[in-house]
């Protein structure tokens, strides 16, 4: 996730758009850019700072030139670390087109292979740089700026939004988009195009919502907005909340962050599942940096995370198991510092790390790596020290999480986790080419199954209603329903300050059956052991409990006082991408119940570096 802007007929374009950009950092910071007309040509400037990039970036454009037109960029990294060579805007080879980009171009690779062969030079890293230079090539072919944004939308698949300004019509900015959200505005005379309301509050009165392939022409006071086919349409007016201020409109109409990134998981889960298939079928990690060779002599696979992180690796280690048939061990990443444990050159250690920055997976990672293991990070930041460090990465594109309960990102770690062990599945083989890929057409359908489940919130909260003031929560599963009750448990314990526990359901009779009682909760995550569970269930009911589970739609068995149904998924080994889905929403009901601030829980942190 990236935050643009876009502008034409301000003369004070420069401040607008830095103005606006630190009112998307919280889209991304990782660098900064700005791409400003200036007469006949145009003028560029980047930088990379880290969480103060749009700071760096206004301190040296200090010297720019007087501008009426420019575009702007803040940049979450998903291909290419970030470095200036990497921030947007990037220029094609004349230096006449800039474009910003938010977004994934899945296709790149090969384009930019045919574009390299054509004699374009390419400058960065990005999957973005191939878009100006296709730009470059349909205005050398005498296109306007609209029509070349047209066919090259048309030769790109992915989703994203990009917005381009070039030196020969310095007053026309022209955006695009697909399956990412993109609006054009008007204030006065002046026409904008910005990737949330929030960039142009106090700025723009008029604004609309750009639909997918459809492209927008903007010019001071003027908007054409055409189709793929380049026939006009009538644009989308969108109304913006008058009482909206700039963190409000972050939220994106939402009550606060939590909710707002609980409905990003269909794109978060999409945006991570981008780009995996080469053009044989085969899957392709590109940041992992490692090859089957690298991996031959490994005979074991360790993971190790904290928080929800480690559950989602616990949910991976299922998959590596069966599909690459690889032992593989989920370890608490403090626990595995000061252990003797048996690292060595044969073992791959994947660090799962949402920030790339908490110490106790950190420092477990050099550990593994000074026993001689190879490691590999599933992060969602691209310039963390994990990734850094790691000999290897995978990125989920979950864009920044604000809220310090993990949601989105946990939903992305679990499917990146599910395609490292295709791939190795692949490398090792003990998968052929079409049982992988009909994994990957299955997990392609997970983005709208997570947003199904999304869906029935209303079911929920009348669970969360029925519940009253119920104070004690077990959470329940088996097999790969005990890491989503676990999730449960600590989405739960995170937000609400209930007490909440999650055990191995063939646990509950060694124990915690003894604190079960009329008022105790129950929760139960029937999949994928349901026969098994349903006399776990009985266990507890039996003792008073109430029942809450999750069942999928094909369940005609299912048991429980509250069922939370969630769309069935064929493959067993996918479906906690979409049953831990009721659990997150039945935490954020009974927390917003209870009145507490759900984005920041008491004493806890979104990032913690210390042990
Ligand atoms: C903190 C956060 C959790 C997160 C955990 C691990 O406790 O509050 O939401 O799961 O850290 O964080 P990481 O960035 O390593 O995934």
């Amino acid at each position: 996730m990236c935050g643009i802007i876009g502008l034409t007929g301000d003369g004070g374009a420069l401040d607008a758009i830095l103005d606006g950009l630190r009112r998307l950092e919280y889209r991304g910071y990782d660098s900064a850019g700005v791409a400003l007309a200036d007469g006949g040509a145009l003028w560029r400037e980047r930088a990379a700072g880290g969480s103060h990039s749009v700071a760096d970036l206004a301190a040296a454009t200090a010297g720019a030139p007087p501008s009426r037109a420019g575009i702007g960029h803040t940049r979450w990294a998903t291909h290419g670390s970030p470095t200036v060579a990497n921030a947007h805007p990037h220029l094609d080879c004349s230096g006449r087109i800039a474009l910003v980009h938010n977004g994934i171009i899945e296709n790149h690779a090969a384009l930019a292979a045919s574009l390299a062969a054509r004699g374009h030079v390419f400058t960065s890293e990005t999957d973005t740089e191939v878009l100006v230079h296709l730009l470059e090539e349909e205005l050398a072919g005498g296109a306007g700026l609209g029509d070349a944004m047209r066919a090259t939308l048309r030769t790109v698949r992915g989703a994203f939004s990009v917005v381009a300004l070039a030196a020969s019509d310095p007053e026309l900015i022209v955006a695009g988009r697909r399956s990412v959200p993109l609006l054009a505005a008007f204030g006065g005379g002046v026409g904008f195009v910005a990737s949330d309301v929030s960039a142009l509050l106090g700025r723009a009165d008029r604004y609309y919502a750009l639909e997918d392939d459809q492209v927008a022409e903007v010019r001071p006071g003027r908007l054409r907005v055409t189709d793929d086919e380049g026939r006009e349409v009538v644009p989308t007016a969108v109304t913006v909340d008058p009482s909206w201020d700039v963190v409000a409109a972050q939220k994106g109409g939402f009550d606060d962050f939590m909710s707002k990134e609980l409905h990003e998981q269909p794109r978060a889960v999409a945006d991570t599942l981008l780009d995996r298939r080469g053009a044989d079928g085969s899957i392709v990690l590109d940041e992992l940096r490692l090859s089957p060779y690298d991996l031959r002599g490994v005979d074991k696979l360790v993971l190790v995370a904290c928080g929800s992180s480690f559950h989602a690796g616990m949910v991976a280690k299922y998959a590596v198991e069966r599909w690459a048939r690889l032992p593989a061990e989920v370890e608490i990443a403090s626990e595995l510092r000061y252990r003797e444990h048996v690292l060595h050159e044969r073992t791959l250690v994947v660090g799962v790390s949402q920030s790339g920055e908490t110490l106790d997976t950190l420092e477990a990672l050099r550990e593994a790596r000074r026993a001689g293991a190879r490691t590999v990070v599933v992060s969602n930041v691209v310039h963390s020290t994990m990734a850094r460090e790691a000999d290897g990465a995978v990125y989920t594109r979950a864009g920044p999480e604000v809220s310090v309960a993990s949601t989105k990102c946990h939903l992305a770690q679990i499917v990146a986790l599910q395609v490292l062990a295709l791939a190795l599945a692949q490398w090792r083989g003990t998968m052929g080419p079409a049982a992988i890929a009909s994994v990957l057409d299955e997990m392609q359908r997970l983005p709208g199954a997570v947003a199904d489940a999304l869906s029935r919130k209303k079911e929920v909260d009348e669970v969360a209603d029925a519940l009253g003031d119920a104070r004690d929560f077990f959470f329940i599963g088996r097999n790969l329903g005990y890491p989503v009750a676990l999730e449960g448990a600590l989405k739960l314990k995170e937000i609400s300050y209930l007490r909440a526990e999650g055990y191995p359901a063939g646990e509950l009779k060694h124990g915690p059956l003894a604190l079960v009682e009329p008022g105790t909760v129950v929760v139960a995550v029937l999949d994928p052991l349901r026969d098994k569970m349903r006399s776990n269930v009985a266990e507890a009911a039996a003792r008073g409990a109430t029942v809450v589970s999750v069942a999928a739609d094909g369940d005609r068995n299912a048991v429980g006082d509250h069922v939370l149904r969630v769309p069935t998924v064929a493959d067993p080994v996918l479906a906690p991408v979409v049953e831990v889905v009721p659990l997150q929403l039945l935490a954020y009901s009974l927390a917003r119940r209870l009145g507490n601030d759900v984005d920041r829980p008491r004493n806890l942190a979104k990032t913690v570096t210390v042990e």
